[in-house]
């Protein structure tokens, strides 16, 4: 069955067996499904559920996305779910929960979609799969709910996988950008601006930032470049720009430095015409393939000779506490992610240490120097390199 989604009426989604009964009081309804802290609980437990029914089930990893798909629609089916496509949609879509589903969502609440949807996630990602939700029916325009069951990205050896598909992490931003600097902006202040001490522009020249977040660093560029620096600042949430334009409004900042909203694997800026790409706390935040991805942009706008500096959460910490808070960060990834969320509007941390030297080098970078510094205690790296 399909729904189109018409603006601006409240929906209520399909039911059939009724995952929450409307027999259920609506208020305690509403606490689950409209409040941080309601959906944080219900993602909890409803993770922990999930591992219960793997191991309830005798549930395996599986070598390919196919077989993970069918082991769990194997564990759904079991406990009576029906996760097959939807009949008549056409697609290859599971309708797993969403033909159940009663919460009386609102127009753009992927929020309450998230948490629901956590354990199928969970889930797939123990049986070698990621669940992407490639459309909501809560979106406009949307005329389902799709999700589709995909590979997991590739991941290096060390690092943590992505708690979260790339769709899913693009509206955390723009929910987080009004406390984002008194979480984690004000924090990064640190290494940013040893990044920034170090890093050598010619005067004249015209810098990228990818990921300007709030543009704590972009103001702290400017303030330090050369008479004549231009700077162009890309992200992918509208909020954080926002912010960040509101950061650097005194006119002799604004007249210097422009706002790109675009993903940073593809900002559509032209080729070779700028001197330094400057970008912290962003490659972090990708699986392997869109980090090299982003590189590729990186050296495409760079002109050759032209200098990068990357700042990331460093996943080859050198002395010996530095590797026990990355691994003790590791640990917590991902795992505390319901109680960020009940305490940050839904927000939580996307950054983990990742390796970065060999994607720099397999990007047509050469590295010539690498610094170090802390996060909040957790070891950072700085990378300095030229475009070769
Ligand atoms: C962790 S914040 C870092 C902000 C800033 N660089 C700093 O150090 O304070 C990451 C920023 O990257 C942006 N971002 C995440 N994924 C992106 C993408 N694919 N393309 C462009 N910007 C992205 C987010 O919106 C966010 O503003």
């Amino acid at each position: 069955m399909i729904r189109q989604y018409q603006e601006p009426t409240p929906l209520r989604l399909q039911t059939r067996a009724g995952f929450f009964p409307p027999a259920r009081p609506a208020k305690l309804k509403r606490f689950f499904a409209r409040t941080h802290a309601g959906r944080a609980l219900v993602e909890c437990v409803m993770r922990a559920g999930g591992r219960a029914l793997l191991w309830s089930f005798n549930a395996r990893p599986q070598q390919t996305a196919q077989a993970a798909k069918a082991e769990w629609e194997r564990i759904l089916s079991g406990i009576g779910l029906d996760p097959r496509p939807m009949e008549g949609s056409g697609t290859e879509a599971c309708a797993t929960c969403f033909s159940r589903c009663s919460l009386e969502l609102k127009a753009g609440d992927t929020s309450t979609c998230d948490a629901v949807m956590s354990i199928n996630d969970e889930m797939l990602a123990r049986l070698g799969a990621r669940m992407v939700i490639a459309e909501r029916l809560t979106e406009p325009h949307a005329t389902r709910c799709v999700v589709r069951v995909a590979a997991k990205p590739r991941v290096l050896g060390g690092e943590r996988e992505l708690w979260c598909d790339d769709a899913t992490a693009e509206g955390h931003f723009d929910r987080a950008s009004g406390f984002y600097d008194f979480l984690m902006g004000y924090f990064e202040v640190p290494a940013n601006n040893l990044a920034l001490r170090s890093l050598r522009l010619p005067a004249g020249a015209c810098v990228v930032e990818l990921g300007v977040g709030t543009g704590l660093a972009l103001r702290s560029l400017l303030k330090r470049a050369p008479e004549g620096t231009r700077f162009v600042a890309v992200d992918r949430s509208r909020r954080m720009i926002e912010k960040a334009r509101q950061r650097i409004a005194r006119p002799e900042w604004a007249a210097r430095a422009e706002f790109v909203r675009a993903d940073a694997v593809a900002t559509g800026l032209a080729s070779e015409s700028f001197d330094c790409v400057f970008s912290s706390f962003l490659l972090d935040q990708f699986d392997l393939d869109k980090r090299l991805a982003t590189l590729g942009e990186a050296r495409r706008l760079l002109r050759t000779g032209g200098v990068g500096c990357f700042v990331v959460m460093d996943g080859v910490p050198a002395g010996t506490l530095d590797r026990v808070m990355t691994r003790l960060y590791n640990a917590g990834y991902a795992r505390w992610n319901p109680i960020w969320k009940a305490l940050f509007a839904g927000y939580a941390p996307h950054c983990r240490p990742i390796c970065l030297a060999e994607s720099l080098r397999a990007s047509g970078f050469t590295e010539s120097r690498r610094l170090r510094a802390h996060i909040a205690g957790f070891p950072v790296a700085i990378f300095h390199v030229v475009r070769t």
